[in-house]
């Protein structure tokens, strides 16, 4: 772990002792419905994850809150997943089933975390408690676990401020920002211009529908002809997902060097292009702490037992006040720190990142 992630744990486990008396009103009060079997293990936990093109939830959420609810059950528990491939009516619909099977809490990245209020509600009326996952779903919730994701745009933001230096005024930026129904994608779009407002020139910015890497790269190469590839010297990208049909879209209208581009989410392939020097950046959101928490706060929920001790803050959404919440830090991951982070926390092996076409850059990285 690096110096910046360990003063970063530390945050948040200091924070945890702080906020936890406040917050285990909630969780007495989340587990008292007829979803909860105090004291049996066997418990049954509904995971609804909101798209499948973005590499984290199968590669890493998933098998994450699998393994942490088999942990905390020991071995009893049962989890069953639902992937709504970005429909927001779809994750509705999974959302009666699991209702219909009698799940005995439930788990949910909304896809849209207003049309989800409807749906959630439903499953509490059930006596199903409700686990926000990464999005602040809106509705009777019982918890929540993200990331500070104002920071992560922030993080975003000045990592680009950084990448520019004293270039930042003497061209113009594109901001590639996510989709409007994901609460998230607010949150890294707020942070990112609170950075960089008045030191950049923003030339377009753009909310990405259903945040599709083919969306972003359409509207990277209206954005190209539009300005003109020659005074393009930045892209914001809220993701890596993004930031690949971003690099396409440059690459394609010819650019010699390609001005840097930011991410988030430390997706391989995103890593990779890093390595490549193709992508400035991206942040690395440890997604072990954020599904364990899910998983804690769920098997605590089903069988109504309280889950107050790693609770660290309080969150409000538009429909739930003070909802008992874990977040998470996330940091910036550059050229400079590939090791450092996703490599020595066994994310990747350097065999993994390092195929043969990048042999070359990874040595010079010092990745062996
Ligand atoms: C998540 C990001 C992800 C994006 C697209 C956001 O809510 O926090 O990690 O890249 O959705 O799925």
């Amino acid at each position: 772990m690096n110096a910046h992630l360990r003063r970063a744990a530390v945050a948040v486990a200091a924070s945890a002792t702080t906020v936890s008396l406040a917050a285990c009103g909630g969780a007495e009060e989340a587990g008292g419905g007829s979803g909860g079997r105090a004291g049996s293990d066997a418990v049954t936990v509904g995971l609804l994850l909101p798209e499948n093109q973005t590499a984290r939830y199968e590669k890493f959420d998933k098998p994450l809150i699998e393994k942490a609810v088999a942990r905390l059950t020991r071995g009893k528990g049962r989890v069953v997943y639902a992937n709504a491939k970005q429909d927001a009516a779809t994750q509705s619909s999974q959302v009666d089933t699991m209702i219909a099977n009698k799940v005995n809490v439930l788990i949910i990245d909304a896809v849209d975390s207003k049309a989800i209020a409807g749906p959630v509600k439903k499953a509490k009326e059930a006596g199903i408690p409700v686990v926000a996952y990464d999005r602040l779903a809106e509705g009777p919730i019982d918890a929540y676990t993200s990331f500070d994701n104002e920071d992560v745009g922030k993080v975003q933001g000045a990592a680009l401020l950084e990448a520019l230096g004293d270039k930042a005024k003497d061209g113009q930026i594109v901001m590639m920002n996510g989709s409007v129904t994901d609460p998230n994608a607010r949150l890294f779009k707020s942070g990112a211009h609170s950075v960089l407002d008045g030191k950049v020139n923003i030339a377009k910015e753009y909310d990405t529908v259903d945040w599709k890497p083919e969306n972003a790269n359409t509207n990277m190469a209206a954005a190209l002809s539009a300005v003109g590839k020659g005074k393009i010297v930045g892209v914001y990208s809220a993701n890596d997902g993004m930031a690949g049909g971003i690099i396409t879209a440059l690459k394609a209208a010819g650019l010699s060097t390609l001005p840097p581009v930011t991410g988030q989410d430390a997706e391989l392939a995103g890593v990779q292009r890093i390595v490549a020097g193709e992508q400035y950046m991206t942040v690395y959101k440890r997604y072990a702490p954020e599904a364990a928490a899910a998983a804690e706060m769920a098997v605590a929920l089903a069988k109504g037992e309280k889950f107050d001790g790693i609770v660290n803050q309080l969150v409000d959404s538009p429909t739930s006040k003070r909802v008992p919440s874990v977040l998470v830090p996330g940091v910036s991951l550059t050229k400079a720190n590939v090791k450092a982070t996703v490599v020595d926390d066994g994310v990747y092996t350097v065999a993994e990142i390092c195929t043969d076409k990048l042999k070359a850059a990874c040595e010079e990285l010092g990745l062996k």
